[in-house]
């Protein structure tokens, strides 16, 4: 397993976040947490990245406890987080935003390379590279924080809600350049989504989270096309 998380509770006080959660993804895997708002998504992701206190469980990486780890170790082992509504400087240019993503790396990587590839994959932040990232508009600025989280060359990609707020057709963009990344590139993703529906169409697995509980977890295939399963755990979404 590439990523093995147990028994994971978070709490904000009194608020149970995530009740003793427990997933894993395998190297190549395209996996999605489906869930509505509030249900703990974002929580599990900032457990995992070490941005939020866990108060029990496990996260190893690469057969690794990584769970006391400060966050920037945790990137450093190869993880990284394309946050809730993309975090991008506005101030800064889309070159520059880019170029954070490279910073305190342990790991040589040829920059240079990353950047010529990842123009290749987002050609907008090619002819945008000078302007300030503020003049994106919200899907653009999504495909700069994914190419940010990408330039580092990470072995899973953590992605948490990329649909927010994007028009139908942006969405499907953004989610057919994860499936790309996925298929041709070989890289891990974990998608937390409320958009079930696009999600699972590129996932191979789901977990279906309720309440900071996994109350499902399959095929992404055989939530998709078995109505009962759909309506049990999909209902209105
Ligand atoms: N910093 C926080 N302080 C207090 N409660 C929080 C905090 N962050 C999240 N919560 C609560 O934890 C629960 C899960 O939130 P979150 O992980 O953001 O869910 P999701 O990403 O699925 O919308 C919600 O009830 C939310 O209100
Ligand atoms: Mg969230």
């Amino acid at each position: 397993m590439l990523l093995e998380v147990r028994d994971l509770c978070i709490s904000y006080g009194d608020i149970r976040a995530v009740a003793g959660i427990g997933f894993a993804l395998e190297k190549g895997e395209l996996v999605s947490i489906i869930g509505a708002n509030g249900a703990g998504k974002t929580s599990i992701l900032g457990g995992i990245m070490g941005m939020v206190p866990i108060n029990r469980g496990s996260i190893h990486f690469k057969g690794k406890a990584i769970h006391r780890m400060p966050s920037f170790e945790r990137a450093r082992t190869g993880i990284r987080l394309v946050p809730e509504r993309a975090r991008i400087f506005p101030r800064l240019s889309v070159h520059e935003n880019l170029m954070t993503g490279a910073y305190g790396m342990r790991r040589k990587i040829d920059v240079g390379g990353r950047v010529a590839w990842l123009h290749e994959l987002f050609p907008i932040l090619k002819e945008r590279g000078g302007q300030p990232a503020s003049t994106l508009s919200g899907g653009e600025q999504q495909q700069l924080a994914i190419a940010r989280a990408l330039i580092s060359n990470p072995d899973l990609l953590l992605v948490d809600e990329v649909s927010m707020g994007l028009m139908p057709k942006l969405v499907d963009q953004v989610f057919e350049v994860l499936s790309r990344l996925n298929r041709e590139h070989g890289l891990t993703i974990l998608l937390v989504e409320q958009n079930a529906m696009a999600s699972l169409e590129i996932s191979h697995r789901a977990y279906v989270l309720e309440t900071g509980s996994c109350v499902y977890d399959g095929n992404a295939a055989d939530l998709l096309n078995d109505p009962q399963l759909k309506a049990a755990y999909l209902g209105g979404r």
